[in-house]
């Protein structure tokens, strides 16, 4: 496991060392605007090449990019003031990660997930720190997108509350804060809208190009559901549905769609794949 420290400058922020775990899509985003706004930053990824694709694009933004190799999980937390999750999207994996956390950290960390889909209490359920435990739901891709969801569980402190909203707005975010939700709000309206297009067009109701002007230009909306599934790629939102159809199998907005869960099969995700209900030059 190789685990860098990024650039630093100190502000007067209460949380000032933040160690992001996964250093992918998400992960990488998240250390870098921490970086930009002067937190010390220590990003921890298990896979080598994507360490260096998350190094080299920080770099770029940053300029400067302090390397560091740590030997250990206690060495990559021990000055932590927050942790922030964003390895992938598994129960079982993100519950040992944390498990492991929770004897490695010193007492004031706070930990907190950027899980879309999964139960921020059912993750922090293996951890002795509820009351310093939340959501941190970050959007893609983190350097432009202004929104942060802050979740709390019931048992999320109002300390750890207050820490979190301070540090969303120190990393240049507006929060908003919901409950411990499916979807939390974003999601929770976006992935069932999205179904409901893609449904419309699998019953014949209207093409997949009128459903998308008609949302543009009816609704407002900068880009129709559609293309939206296809810039959020096919297997996100699949396992996203999935995942709560299998909790609330009685919920219809939950239903799967075929024509996706077939697009997904032939590999076509979306923009990312080149190709998802549109095809796009690569
Ligand atoms: P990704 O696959 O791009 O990145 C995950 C990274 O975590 C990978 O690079 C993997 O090597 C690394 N990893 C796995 N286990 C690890 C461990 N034990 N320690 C350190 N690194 C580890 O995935 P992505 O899209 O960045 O998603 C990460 C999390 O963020 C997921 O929980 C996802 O639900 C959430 N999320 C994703 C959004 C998206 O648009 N893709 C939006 C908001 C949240």
């Amino acid at each position: 496991i190789l685990r860098r420290s990024l650039s630093t400058t100190t502000t007067r922020n209460a949380i000032k060392n933040v160690t992001v775990i996964g250093g992918g899509l998400m992960g990488s985003g998240i250390a870098q605007v921490a970086a930009q706004t002067g937190h010390n930053v220590t990003l921890v990824e298990v896979n080598a090449d994507i360490l260096k694709k998350a190094e080299s694009s920080i770099a770029n933004s940053l300029g400067r990019v302090a390397k560091k190799l740590y030997k250990d999980d206690a060495k990559a937390v021990k000055d932590s003031d927050l942790i922030v999750e964003a390895i992938v999207e598994k129960l079982e994996i993100k519950h040992k990660l944390f498990k492991s956390l929770d004897e490695a950290a010193p007492t004031k960390t706070i930990f907190a997930s950027n899980t879309s889909s999964l139960s921020i209490g059912e993750i922090a359920s293996v951890t002795n720190r509820k009351d310093r435990f939340g959501g941190l739901h970050f959007f893609n891709p983190v350097p432009v997108m202004k929104l942060l969801e802050v979740v709390r569980i019931p048992e999320t402190s109002e300390e750890t509350y207050q820490a979190l909203m301070a540090w969303g707005k120190a990393v240049g975010k507006t929060c908003i804060t919901c409950k411990d939700t499916p979807g939390f709000v974003v999601n929770r309206l976006l992935v069932p809208y999205i179904a409901e297009a893609i449904r419309m067009m699998e019953r014949g109701d209207a093409s997949a190009r009128d459903i998308d002007i008609a949302m543009k230009l009816g609704a407002g909306y900068p880009m129709g559901p559609i293309e939206l599934a296809d810039y959020v790629g096919h297997d996100t939102t699949l396992s996203i549905s999935e995942g709560w159809h299998k909790k609330f199998p009685e919920n219809p907005l939950f239903n799967i769609c075929e024509s996706q869960r077939k697009l997904v099969q032939q590999g076509k995700l979306g923009v990312k794949s080149g190709e998802g209900y549109y095809k796009y030059n690569k």
